[in-house]
């Protein structure tokens, strides 16, 4: 399989917005689009975009996790750049659309089929800089994608920041601008420190990387940052958080410092969740020159457990109590 994100299904999706209204959705061939370059996107950044999975079921039919929410995600991100907000129905049945148009290419777990709603500012109009583009185009694209932890899980070494990976207004938008503005602090940590990630922690407050959230694990708690308006609120993070209450695990949804975090990394497991690695180990952090490992600095038992509680559900090994899947097929 190639690399995660450079292989694409051949169908997908779209919908323009203009004039106060969108058009009805289609499934078109994969085509490059035509984009005048004027476009608002290209000048201001007015685009947005969702990310997750849809898991193959040995009845050979698909299911997609968490798709509200995901909508909802999209909806509040397009809300905050000033774009049309896609209608939750429309948007849902083009993702099914997609996945069904798409059925065959979806792989066996663990490989799954990622799915990448866009939707950018396609007013043309370069005096438009303090204007919100009122013409769009949404499109949802499809990526069969492997097994992100074939080889092993790899415990990460990340660099402690006080940088800011963003700005505060759109710190919980998934917009292509955030991960510009933490891509140098990223390429010079890599740089200096050889490091996989940056652990972003303004003013010493731990917040996230550049595109996963935090979590610290024992054996009998779970802490991460309370949702506000600085960080992206995963939606692997709630998962776990759920799932975690439900094996026991006391959820301690607080703020806490990089002096805490270093003074727990002697007992706590330490996490990086996204929907690309589910919950990706951290072996080591690099503060202020020293390296401090994460216990022994090897994966640990309750990433395991937590991440097997959520694949269980996915892979429909287990049952979905919490109505996160939608069939297709
Ligand atoms: C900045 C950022 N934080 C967190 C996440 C994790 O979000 P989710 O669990 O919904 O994939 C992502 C990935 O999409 C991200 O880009």
């Amino acid at each position: 399989m190639k690399p995660f994100g450079t292989e694409f299904c051949d169908r997908i999706a779209i919908a323009q917005y203009s004039d106060g209204a969108w058009s009805v959705p289609s499934v078109e061939p994969l085509a490059p689009l035509p984009l005048h370059p004027a476009a608002h996107v290209f000048h201001y950044s007015s685009t947005c975009f969702e990310g997750f999975k849809a898991y193959r079921w040995s009845d050979g039919k698909g299911r997609i996790f968490r798709l509200p929410d995901h909508v909802a995600r999209m909806q509040r991100s397009a809300k905050s750049l000033y774009l049309p907000v896609p209608d939750a129905d429309m948007l849902a049945g083009m993702v099914i659309d997609v996945v069904h148009a798409n059925l065959a290419d979806i792989p066996e777990p663990p490989a799954s089929l990622y799915l990448r709603p866009t939707l950018i500012g396609t007013l043309e109009n370069i005096g438009a800089a303090a204007a919100p583009s009122t013409e769009a185009t949404l499109f949802v694209l499809a990526s069969p994608v492997g097994d992100y932890f074939a080889g092993g899980a790899a415990a990460l070494k990340l660099l402690i920041t006080e940088k800011f990976r963003t700005t505060e207004q759109l710190g919980s938008t998934k917009t292509g601008g955030n991960y510009a503005a933490a891509l140098g602090p990223t390429l010079a940590a890599k740089r200096d420190f050889d490091v996989d990630q940056v652990l972003f922690c303004p003013d010493g407050d731990v917040q996230e990387t550049g595109a996963a959230n935090f979590l610290l694990i024992s054996d009998d708690e779970i802490i991460t940052k309370p949702l506000d308006s600085s960080f992206l609120h995963g939606m692997t993070r709630d998962s776990i958080l759920k799932l975690g209450a439900e094996l026991g695990y006391r959820i301690s949804e607080r703020n806490f410092t990089i002096e805490e975090l270093l003074e727990k990394a002697a007992t706590y497991e330490a996490c990086l969740s996204g929907t690309a690695a589910t919950l990706s180990p951290v072996g080591t952090f690099v503060y202020k020159g020293e390296e401090i490992p994460v216990r022994d600095g090897q994966p640990g038992p309750n990433r395991k457990k937590l991440q097997t509680a959520l694949q269980n559900i996915q892979y429909g090994l287990e049952p979905d109590t919490h109505g996160w899947l939608t069939e297709v097929g």
